[in-house]
């Protein structure tokens, strides 16, 4: 079993897989500064796994904190969660998305290369595809983002892919899985921990799961005049646990092979807004009001994965249904309806 340093392990994707590589015998060192999470779930996921998390406090820019870091806990690998991900906020403030995404993983790369760490997993996102030209999308559409928070994660792919063709030809290993997610959404079937965006959720789930547990009084649907089956946005939703496992057969794919791969994490099937709506209120009996409103600017009609490479290199495919991912979702929403937050205050961005 290896020594996994997950960055960004308190977030939502982060603590579900610290959770599924614990499971699995990992051993875990997270590193977060809690800008978008908190502590709570570090917490939690040691409490689910009865397993202990090392945690660093901090941030990914930090090298000096980094370096101590690798020295107090030499690790094998690296899963890179760290990083902001709100696409309009992206628009708003993109020197922020740069300076902690981009310059964020050079210092990390830099970190690695001083303690000689050669293996990562990289959060990408179906973003870096922009308006897909055809559907499902493969690893080989081009990468064509059209905000702050895309160009920031293809810029750190080509980092990525650069770093590990200079390392394999001065003789030194090293490799990089950019696992590119689609929609995650739903929480671990034990409720305690879950998806726990600060303010207004800017996307779909959370919002319903808030709209059902009375937090917002409806859900404002952006347009129904989509080039889709209802006329609503169609997007892959996966369930996060599904996506986490990914990561620990990412950590597998990286210790039996060099270089630079990115792989799509998705269903491969396409579910549009109301027909979540519909699936979320079959599965929790609860209604979620909404209302059909103009078209969310930057949106595109339809996306969804082709998971062909997922299973041939990983062996992964998402197993959860729609029902589990708005079950599930539901189940950590009502148990945690204000998230984490009546835990313990969240440090200021
Ligand atoms: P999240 O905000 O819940 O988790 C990110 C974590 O990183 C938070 O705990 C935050 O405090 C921490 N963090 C941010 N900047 C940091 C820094 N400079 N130093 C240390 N910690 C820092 O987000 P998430 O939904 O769990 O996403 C995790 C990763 O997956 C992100 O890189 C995101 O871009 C990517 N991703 C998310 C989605 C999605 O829909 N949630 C889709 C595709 C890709
Ligand atoms: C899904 C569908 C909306 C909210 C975003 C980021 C992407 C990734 C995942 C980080 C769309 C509709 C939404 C609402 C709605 N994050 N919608 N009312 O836009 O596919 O992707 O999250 O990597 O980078 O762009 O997800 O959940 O925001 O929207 O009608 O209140 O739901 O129009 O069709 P999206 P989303």
């Amino acid at each position: 079993m290896a020594r996994v340093l997950v960055t960004g392990g308190a977030g939502y994707i982060g603590s579900h897989t610290m959770v599924e590589l614990l499971a699995a015998g990992h051993e875990v060192v997270c590193l977060d500064n809690f800008c978008n999470s908190s502590p709570e779930a570090v917490e939690r996921v040691q409490a689910i796994t009865g397993r202990p998390v090392r945690l660093f406090t901090g941030d990914v820019r930090d090298r000096s904190l980094l370096d101590a870091l690798f020295r107090a806990a030499p690790v094998d690998s690296v899963i890179h969660y760290a990083a902001l991900k709100a696409v309009g906020e992206s628009v708003a403030r993109p020197l922020a998305y740069y300076e902690n995404n981009l310059a964020g993983t050079l210092t990390l790369l830099q970190a690695m290369d001083a303690a000689q760490v050669r293996r990562i997993v990289f959060s990408s996102s179906a973003t870096v595809y922009g308006a897909p030209q055809r559907l499902p999308i493969a690893e080989d559409a081009p990468l064509a983002p059209f905000n702050p928070y895309g160009h920031s994660k293809a810029m750190v792919e080509q980092v990525l892919r650069d770093w590990c063709a200079a390392a394999v030809a001065a003789g030194r290993p090293a490799a990089a899985v950019a696992l590119r997610y689609f929609n995650p959404v739903g929480a671990h079937p034990s409720g305690r921990i879950g998806e726990d965006p600060a303010g207004t959720p800017s996307n779909l789930f959370p919002f319903i799961t808030q709209v059902a547990v009375g937090r917002r009084a409806e859900l404002a649907v952006f347009g129904n005049d989509w080039p889709t089956e209802d006329g609503t946005g169609v997007r892959d939703y996966l369930h996060v646990v599904d996506l986490a496992r990914g990561h620990v057969r990412a950590l597998d794919w990286l210790v039996a092979h060099g270089g630079f791969v990115a792989i799509n994490l998705g269903t491969g099937r396409g579910i549009s807004v109301l027909q979540m709506v519909q699936a979320f209120e079959r599965a929790t009996g609860v209604r979620v009001p909404y209302r059909v409103v103009a078209r969310r600017p930057g949106d595109i009609a339809a996306c969804w994965a082709d998971p062909a490479l997922a299973q041939r290199l990983l062996g992964w495919q998402a197993t959860h249904t729609l029902e589990q991912m708005c079950d599930s979702g539901w189940r950590w929403q009502q148990a945690n309806p204000d998230g984490y937050r009546s835990q313990a205050a969240r440090p200021g961005r």
